[in-house]
């Protein structure tokens, strides 16, 4: 047997039994005739003691014994003298009578410790070793919770977990797909699915009325804090619903999963407009923990002879609380150049602080005067010792860098650090006009429904009205973080046809990739939506870390290499001519 007990089960009830341990050595402390060792599982760390008095040559063994060792261990409960009250088996120790090696090891290549000494990349590489440690494993174990709880609160909720293919067509769901060839069907690929979405609406179509699996997707985009490249949604569908009751039953699935996971009671969630989370702060996914909204100040800032504030479509600004002591110019130089950089892009940045003792100085005091500076002080609230900070610009353009402003001053002022805000952003836009490209997107994916009223100007209006036109989306937004998307589907051949022809696919393209759906909407499709949420996200949120990656068991770096494995990497020869898409091997005759 290699256990009685794991290493982290032992109390002082225990004390006197004796007892089989297996587990990692965690640390070796040799005393001249005395041995401690930390073992370490998955449970805690037991102390074993090793003494000359008791064993000597148990004691001349164990000394040599280096960290990672694997042992297995027989011994006497007994209570330490010196208690740590730091681990749950603090109180006691084993006396060892017994002691196999079941593996040697290496000396890893940093410390397995809770602050380790590893850089991001070593451990990346040897990520087998940085799971062992304690706040990975943590992290891992509240994934899986939070995965049980999800499959629990929708199987209450009368959801069957079906599984959809990974080997399907190109989906466009905003992303690159990944492709795999295929060898049966040479020159052709498959794709790997960017969602299940077109899967998960037929299941609708055939009558299974509400769907969900915790599933793989897969999006070739650029790399950041809060993307993979392959990532888990937890994937929903509903028939005969209504937005409403869709939100309803995904925040019940979100207050099941804070309240089971995290001892955390949330309220209800405040619902928003897409235009109006725009319009007051500047993103669709703003972080309302704090206040600083927008407030515009066009009326109040054009017309008095400041050609920058008069060239500019929206002057826009925020108050920062208590700041106009804590910035010097020097400060202001220094946030001038942040919101300058290349990743921001604003032109420049102008202040006004109410100073303490009530006297107003801005960098713009040259153009306006003291009541006019006052005036955009009290729309902004602003009290003494407070400080807008002004941007300018295209509309679209300044909103998103003040938006970014924003958050900077948040996270400065330390105003980001705690809480939950959740918030369902509502009534996004159907259709987003692409400049570049000159044509419309699908704000959300081709799939979704324009809202009922807007309907009919869809299927008639002319291309100028295409922009205004509403959807049933929706996004569950929380601290800032884009956590969920879904929508009401549209269920009618004529109007998904007209979809794809705004998106700008001619009819046969339409029909060449989407015939499947078109075709299954042409036998009773019942109306229905859903939502999709990024279960990598909502781990990392939940536990207020800064990357996803801290919540993925084997994830990709910023280059999209598992670095460990080291993929992706070339293939040989001979499969891609298997594949037919390699070069062509002589072979003998
Ligand atoms: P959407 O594209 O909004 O919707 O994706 C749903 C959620 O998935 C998460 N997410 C990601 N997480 C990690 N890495 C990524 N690269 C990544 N991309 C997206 C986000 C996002 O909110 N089929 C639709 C859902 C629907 O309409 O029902 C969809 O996939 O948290």
């Amino acid at each position: 047997m290699y256990r009685t007990h794991n290493c982290g089960e032992l109390r002082s009830e225990h004390i006197g039994q004796e007892v089989t341990l297996s587990g990692w050595l965690n640390k070796n402390r040799d005393y001249g005739s005395m041995t401690f060792i930390d073992l370490r599982d998955r449970y805690g760390i037991t102390q074993l003691v090793f003494n000359t008095e008791t064993n000597e040559n148990l004691y001349n063994d164990a000394k040599k014994l280096g960290r990672e060792y694997v042992l297995r261990i027989v011994g006497i409960v007994a209570e330490r003298s010196n208690k740590n009250p730091k681990i749950s088996t603090g109180d006691i120790e084993i006396i060892v009578s017994d002691l196999e090696v079941l593996n040697e090891s290496k000396v890893p290549p940093f410390t397995i410790e809770d602050e380790t000494d590893g850089g991001d990349e070593i451990r990346m590489k040897y990520r087998y070793l940085d799971l062992r440690r304690n706040p990975v494993q943590q992290n891992l174990f509240f994934r899986s919770k939070v995965a049980i709880e999800t499959r629990k609160y929708l199987a209450n909720h009368n959801f069957i977990e079906v599984e959809t293919p990974v080997l399907i067509k190109s989906t466009p769901e905003g992303a690159r797909d990944f492709v795999v060839p295929s060898r049966m069907n040479q020159g052709q690929f498959y794709a790997l699915p960017q969602s299940p979405q077109t899967f998960k609406q037929l299941l609708m179509v055939s009558g299974f009325d509400k769907y969900f699996q915790l599933v793989k997707c897969f999006r070739d985009e650029d790399l950041r804090a809060d993307r993979q490249p392959e990532f888990t949604q937890i994937d929903c569908e509903m028939c005969f619903v209504t937005q409403d009751e869709i939100l309803q039953t995904f925040e019940g699935l979100t207050k099941h999963l804070f309240k089971t996971c995290l001892e955390v009671e949330l309220s209800d969630f405040p619902r928003m407009t897409y235009d109006e989370a725009i319009k007051r702060y500047g993103s669709d996914k703003p972080d309302t923990r704090f206040g600083m909204e927008f407030i515009e100040l066009n009326d109040l800032s054009k017309g008095y002879g400041f050609p920058v504030f008069d060239n500019a479509e929206m002057v826009v600004s925020i108050c920062a609380k208590g700041q106009a002591d804590s910035y010097s110019n020097k400060d202001i130089k220094k946030l001038t150049s942040w919101v300058q950089r290349p990743q921001i892009g604003a032109k420049g940045l102008v202040y006004v602080k109410y100073n303490l003792d009530g006297s107003i100085k801005s960098s713009v005091g040259k153009f306006y005067n003291d009541e006019q500076l006052m005036g955009w002080l009290e729309r902004a609230k602003a009290e003494k010792g407070d400080m807008l900070l002004i941007l300018c610009g295209d509309t679209d353009t300044v909103r998103g860098q003040l938006s970014d402003l924003r958050l900077e001053m948040g996270d400065r002022m330390g105003l980001r650090k705690t809480g939950f805000n959740p918030l369902w952003v509502v009534d996004f836009p159907l259709l987003e006009w692409d400049e570049e490209s000159e044509r419309f997107h699908a704000m959300h994916h081709p799939f979704t429904s324009p809202k009922e009223e807007d309907k009919e100007r869809m299927l008639t209006g002319d291309h100028s009205t295409m922009k205004a036109l509403r959807a049933d989306a929706y996004d569950l937004v929380i601290n800032g973080w884009e956590i969920g998307g879904g929508s009401i589907r549209i269920f009618d051949r004529e109007l998904q046809a007209k979809n794809f022809k705004l998106l700008g696919f001619t009819e046969e393209e339409a029909e060449a990739q989407f015939g499947f759906l078109l075709n299954a909407f042409e036998y009773g499709a019942p109306p229905h939506g859903g939502i999709a949420f990024g279960f990598d996200r909502l781990c990392s949120i939940m536990k207020g870390a800064v990357s996803i990656r801290d919540f993925i068991a084997f994830p990709k770096n910023n280059q999209g290499r598992d670095i460990m494995i080291d993929a992706p990497a070339v293939i040989d020869n001979i499969q891609l001519d298997e594949l037919g898409i390699g070069v062509v091997i002589e072979k003998d005759a």
